[in-house]
């Protein structure tokens, strides 16, 4: 049985290295979201493993014991080795309940009415402060080594954590300057904002350690110029969010509810999506009324309409992705959809299959991989981030 890294910082509540067994024994209480939860949600099963490891991981399933891959590894740092780090913080994923594409704007972004929801497939950032020195960089970062396609991870200004320090610095002036060590569990070009959510954990953190200088309002406007999708990770976890996407409204938190995570071996380019949609601007897409949609989710998620605007374009460009939606489909899931602008396809609820072999034959039909999640929420409390209390 594999084991999770759970890093904290000296003096918090929690251990260091705790065993797995031990996470979902908490992971099994209803309701809140601990550090523990959080952490044992994260099973990425079978990230296109080899067959060995694959059967070995659905024998531990069947046993009924689980294991996790892709954590937070060695907690080496190569710039600061063993050094604690000051903050360690998560950032989760998200997934797009309904997504409406309203009518393509003038400056050729398409206007849009969405709720989004937190899951909790999260990366782990590790933060250092060091103090003023004009001669050195105001940020850096560097990628954990077991980092998920870490080969293809930036670790200069065009990685969007950096452009989020670099933001943060200029916006606010301060001279601190802070060394980010990313650890990636969520796959990119997958439609669930990961990306966007650690530049967002990385304003927050910056401003933390900074005690504070800016509010969050001021965080939600600086992230917009950045992408539409980081804003929301300011949001508690649940936001309709309008807009290019960066107009959040906080809404009820909804209920804990099991969801899949199905990502394809192959990503999809969100302006290629967008492009393949073909509106011309000031050209408007009919559908279903956004407030009716949000209204119908929060009276019930399985009995909410769930739609994607985008799914339309997305098969277009990778009509292989229709077909894992259809396989899904059958296995009797409560909601099947594309998020956001994919390739990840996500299910509500559980299969009425019986037994775990249905990911095994996903897997290998799909080369997909496949991720146990739950809906995540932030506390109410701005000074904190996900996943703490
Ligand atoms: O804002 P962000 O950088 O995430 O957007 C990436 C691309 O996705 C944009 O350049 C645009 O092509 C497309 N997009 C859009 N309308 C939105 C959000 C994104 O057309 N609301």
């Amino acid at each position: 049985m594999g084991a999770i890294h759970l890093r904290q910082r000296p003096g918090s509540r929690l251990q260091h290295h705790a065993p797995l067994a031990l996470i979902l024994l908490s992971c099994v209480a209803p309701g809140g979201h601990s550090l523990q939860t959080f952490a044992a949600q994260q099973r990425p099963w079978l990230r296109n493993a080899p067959a060995s490891s694959r059967s070995s991981h659905l024998a531990a399933l069947a046993a009924n014991t689980a294991f996790a891959e892709g954590t937070s590894g060695a907690e080496y740092s190569e710039r600061y080795g063993n050094k604690a780090p000051a903050l360690t913080l998560q950032a989760p994923s998200k997934i797009n309940l309904f997504l409406r594409i309203l009518r393509k704007r003038e400056d050729g972004y398409h206007e849009l009415a969405s709720l989004f929801q937190a899951v909790s497939l999260t990366d782990t950032l590790d933060f250092w402060v060091e103090g003023a020195d004009s001669s050195k960089p105001i940020c850096s970062m560097e990628v954990s080594p077991d980092s998920v396609g870490r080969a293809g991870i930036p670790t200069d200004e065009t990685n969007l954590v950096m452009r989020a320090l670099k933001l943060f610095a200029d916006k606010t002036g301060t001279k601190q300057r802070v060394h980010c060590r990313l650890h990636k569990n969520a796959p990119a070009q997958a439609g669930l904002g990961a990306g966007s959510s650690d530049a967002a954990t990385a304003m927050h953190a910056a401003n933390r350690l900074a005690g504070f200088p800016a509010t969050q309002q001021q965080l939600i406007e600086w992230s917009a110029e950045l992408g539409s999708d980081i804003s929301f990770f300011f949001s508690r976890g649940t936001a309709y969010c309008t807009g290019r996407g960066e107009i959040i409204e906080n809404v009820p938190p909804l209920p804990d509810t099991p969801c899949f995570l199905v990502k394809p071996a192959d990503g999809l380019s969100t302006p290629a999506v967008f492009k393949q949609l073909g509106l011309n601007k000031g050209q408007a897409l009919d559908g279903p009324d956004p407030r009716k949609l949000l209204a119908d989710f929060q009276a019930s998620v399985t009995g909410g309409t769930f739609l994607n605007d985008l799914e339309p374009p997305a098969f277009a460009v990778m009509p292989k992705l229709d077909k894992l939606r259809m396989d899904l489909k059958a296995l009797g899931f409560d909601a099947v959809m594309m998020s956001g602008s994919g390739s990840t396809i996500f299910c509500i609820g559980r299969p009425t299959v019986a037994g775990a072999a249905w990911k095994e034959d996903i897997v290998q039909k799909h080369g997909a991989s496949i991720f146990e999640v739950r809906f995540c929420q932030r506390s109410p409390n701005e000074q904190l981030w996900y996943n703490e209390a």
